[in-house]
């Protein structure tokens, strides 16, 4: 990074747990300032403190839920009062589902809706006059391999996560011209929460391979977002992956990915 991490920000969504905590770890052990935000009550004030002694960094946190209706509202306006200088933006809260589409309960439904598309894009567009100021601002949006794959029983998931491609390949080509590189990691199977886990479990053995720890996706995640990528591939396997899927028929992909997402 180019400027002085004294005195900017990494404000991290969904960082209490998961890949948000491993990105969290990631950047303080780089010396970069956060700001996490997160559920009331998940180990927030635990993890900020924890990372400020080990690392010499500052933290601030916010206990919030990023799927109330102004939440995104809450989010910036707290750095404002705390003239928190941000310069980099990780959009990773988002939720995941499994499920055939008929029988998915509306909340879960609007959940992924709320956190993986709505909040992400608001708090975008609130950051970036702050992201702007800096001669160097990154954003990074959390996407999945889900995007570019239909996959059985994850249709809602796959369909907000090809959003969060779109949004990030299309706001890359607006902000050319100014410092803010924008970013998206695509990572499959991450060990994480029960409901991945259970999943993983029930995997192939080929999917099984794919399967990267949460501190592997975010040291990938990071990396590609300081070398320029639009689009990070934690891993040779996964772009592989992107590759064979891309100029294999679409109905063999179709095939395949109905096999192992349909035991
Ligand atoms: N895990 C995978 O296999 C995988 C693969 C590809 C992409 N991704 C994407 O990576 C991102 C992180 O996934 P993950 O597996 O690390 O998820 P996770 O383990 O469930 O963690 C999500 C984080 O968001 C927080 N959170 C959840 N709902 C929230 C809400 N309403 N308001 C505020 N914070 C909330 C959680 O708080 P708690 O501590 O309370 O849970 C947690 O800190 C997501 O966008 C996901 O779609 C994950």
């Amino acid at each position: 990074m180019t400027e002085n991490n004294k005195n900017t920000y990494t404000l991290i969504t969904g960082a209490s747990s998961g890949i948000g905590m491993a990105l969290a770890r990631e950047c303080a052990s780089r010396g970069m300032n956060l700001y996490l935000v997160s559920l009331p009550g998940t180990g927030l004030p635990e993890l900020a403190g924890e990372l400020s002694d080990a690392c010499g960094i500052q933290t601030e946190f916010l206990e919030t839920d990023l799927e109330a209706e102004q939440s995104h509202a809450e989010v910036y306006r707290y750095s404002q009062e705390r003239q928190l200088r941000i310069n980099m933006l990780i959009n990773n809260v988002g939720v995941g589902y499994n499920g055939d589409f008929e029988k998915m309960e509306e909340a879960h439904i609007t959940r992924m809706m709320m956190l993986n598309m709505k909040t992400t894009t608001l708090l975008t567009q609130l950051a970036l006059p702050e992201l702007k100021s800096h001669h160097r601002a990154y954003i990074l949006n959390l996407c999945s391999m889900a995007a570019f794959i239909p996959i059985p029983g994850k249709s809602i998931y796959s369909a907000t996560k090809a959003y969060v491609l779109y949004f990030t390949k299309s706001l890359q080509s607006e902000l050319k011209a100014t410092g803010i590189q924008v970013s998206c990691v695509v990572p499959a199977g991450v060990p994480t929460n029960s409901n991945v886990i259970d999943r993983i479990k029930h995997t192939s053995w080929f999917g099984k391979k794919l399967i990267q720890s949460p501190e592997t996706v975010a040291r990938h995640a990071l990396t590609g977002l300081f070398a320029g990528k639009t689009v990070i591939f934690p891993g040779n396997k996964l772009k592989a992956l992107y590759l064979a899927g891309s100029i294999l028929p679409q109905g063999l992909v179709n095939r395949l990915m109905t096999k192992e997402f349909r035991k």
